[in-house]
């Protein structure tokens, strides 16, 4: 059974409209690297936006969690998964989300009720016990037995620290071939969850205060790679369908055994490793191996996936990496069809970094085991964790995996002050080049940054107040910023906007920040996107008097320096939100 194809096509017979996974890089939220859960994306239609595709909606979600990157190579856990969810924006609630969840689990998955449990909410902090769930599950067979209330911690849901939430109930599934037992029991790990029914009704804020959402919403989510060991009667993930050609190839390039449990844990961690390399510099948002953000992320995933190569004595310089990448990627265009667009640019950033990387694996590696060989004491100090960084590429967390293995420790404190010192001094550097008014990498992104704010006022001034940045993304060939408008830009419309802005440069207007408190800067009625997500001292930028925002720089110190600003595109980034393209020339 493809299950994918029947959770979806379930869901469309019953009204729902099938929409594409979003990225697996947050296209509107700079707050987080990744998107963690199928609700990210969808988080401004639970609020009450409308969603163009109506207010039935199934998907199935590219998602990825740093939190267990130290956990893989265990039998459950992986960095990138993908998880299918059906939606009610507003439309039905608990009674038919819950009569739909079991139908397609009993007819569909052919699962026996008996094998199912479920948790729901029972109540605390003044929101109320989730009775009507329990109800609907007994009504649907769901024995008195099997339902079990829980707490906040277990049956509640919220991404983050604030966002739309609500009482869940989580469906578990007796995965043994013991007698099922006739009362669940939440400690019994022979239940694992399989499935989870969010009820977003409320809204929390930063302070924890919870208020009611203009509209009730259901939110499910049911990952892709439990749900199939299940049905594929799998105790290891990596053993169903979904891994077996990977691992075989992964076999097959190491001439190893993954039953030969010296091997197996590192052909899990390349396997897990490199499907995340391909939907991460697949992704449209076009991210390259760097030493910050989603960028460094994928440096580690990329080094940790060479270096268990090499304990597999695969021939890291054959072309190993990209047979596997290409099989990912036939594997998954199906559903993702930008990996088919972006091939290349996934091998080459897989043969890019590893260029990079393996000239200097083989001599860190000699490195390391000399330190250790003369090592007094069991840490390694941040001296050596940071010239194995500095000289070899090691990043840290490589270091700590090869330091545990030995029983050592690394000092990763005193390597982060390092870092950060050695960050500074080269930050002083580039910028005394900026002065001595050499082209340095930046330069041109930092004028399209002091673009960005320009554009961000000038819309407002000839568009209305009421728009808003909700994104924005720069590269060194163009700026491209997403705000809030509910029409397209008539060309009248953008033709001033351009013309704004260009005036706003030429009248040479001074660029100049102020560190104050969060409050105050809110006060003076600075622009910010998500104020939540601010430190207390914030920077507030200003342009002359025609703009202020909070903001971390850098910006240039006189708009003169931007040249001649032109909007390339005006186009819909999603309902609700417009998308310019511009450039500086
Ligand atoms: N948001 C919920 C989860 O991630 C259900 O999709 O589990």
């Amino acid at each position: 059974m493809d299950i994918k194809e029947t959770f979806i096509k379930f869901f469309e017979n019953k009204g729902h409209k099938y929409i594409p996974s979003s990225g697996v890089i947050p296209e509107n939220d700079p707050t987080s690297l990744f998107t963690t859960a199928g609700m990210q994306p969808l988080v401004p239609y639970l609020m009450g936006a409308k969603h163009p595709e109506g207010t039935r909606l199934v998907d199935v979600q590219k998602c990825f969690r740093t939190n267990d990157l130290d956990a893989i190579g265990d039998t459950t856990h992986h960095t990138f998964f993908e998880m299918l969810g059906n939606w009610s924006l507003g439309d039905y609630f608990k009674e038919e989300s819950i009569a739909y969840s079991l139908e397609l689990l009993t007819q569909k998955f052919n699962i026996p009720i008996e094998k199912l449990a479920v948790t729901v909410f029972k109540g605390e902090d003044n929101i109320p016990r989730d009775d009507e769930s329990a109800n609907i599950w007994k009504k649907h067979g769901i024995s008195e037995d099997k339902i079990c209330y829980l707490g906040k911690d277990d049956n509640f849901w919220i991404a983050g620290g604030s966002g739309p939430c609500g009482p869940d109930t989580e469906i578990f599934y007796f995965r043994s071939n013991d007698p099922v037992p006739s009362k669940y029991d939440p400690n019994d790990e022979r239940w694992v969850e399989i499935w989870n029914n969010v009820f977003m009704q409320y809204y929390m804020d930063e302070n924890g205060k919870v208020t009611p959402l203009s509209q009730k919403n259901v939110d499910t989510g049911m990952g892709v790679e439990r749900i199939t060991a299940v049905l594929e009667n799998k105790d290891d993930n990596y053993k169903t369908s979904i891994w077996q050609d990977v691992i075989e190839k992964i076999e097959e390039v190491s001439s190893k055994s993954y039953d030969d449990e010296n091997y197996t844990k590192a052909m899990r961690i390349i396997a897990d490793h490199i499907r995340a390399i391909v939907m991460i510099s697949g992704d449209d948002a076009k991210i390259k191996p760097s030493n910050t953000d989603q960028g460094y992320i994928l440096r580690r995933l990329i080094r940790r996936t060479i270096r268990y190569a090499k304990t597999l004595d695969i021939d890291i310089n054959s072309d190993w990496d990209i047979t596997l990448a290409n099989m990912i990627i036939d594997k998954y265009e199906k559903y993702y069809s930008e990996l088919k667009r972006n091939r290349e640019v996934i091998l080459a950033v897989l043969t890019n970094e590893k260029t990079k990387f393996s000239r200097t694996l083989e001599k860190g590696l000699r490195e390391f085991n000399k330190l250790v060989n003369h090592l007094k004491g069991n840490t390694i100090d941040k001296d050596m964790a940071f010239k194995l960084y500095d000289t070899y590429g090691f990043p840290i967390e490589l270091t700590e995996e090869l330091a545990h293995e030995q029983n050592l420790k690394v000092d990763t404190e005193g390597f982060k002050e390092k870092f950060k010192e050695h960050q500074e001094k080269s930050r002083t550097a580039s910028a005394g080049k900026f002065k001595g008014g050499l082209a340095g990498d930046g330069v041109i992104e930092t004028k399209y940054h002091t673009a960005t704010h320009l554009l961000n006022a000038a819309l407002k001034e000839v568009v209305n107040q009421d728009v808003h940045q909700m994104g924005s993304n720069i590269t060194a060939e163009r700026m491209r910023f997403d705000f809030s408008c509910d029409h397209k830009l008539t060309d009248e419309e953008k033709a001033k906007t351009e013309q704004l802005v260009n005036k706003w440069i030429n009248e040479g207007l001074p660029v100049t920040h102020e560190i104050m408190s969060k409050d105050k800067a809110l006060k003076s009625g600075a622009e910010c996107m998500f104020i939540e997500k601010y430190p207390d001292e914030v920077t507030v930028y200003s342009i002359g008097d025609i703009s202020k925002e909070l903001c971390g720089g850098p910006h240039v110190q006189n708009t003169s320096e931007l040249g001649h600003f032109k909007i390339k595109k005006e186009e819909s980034s999603s309902a609700g939100v417009r998308r310019i393209k511009a450039i500086l020339e």
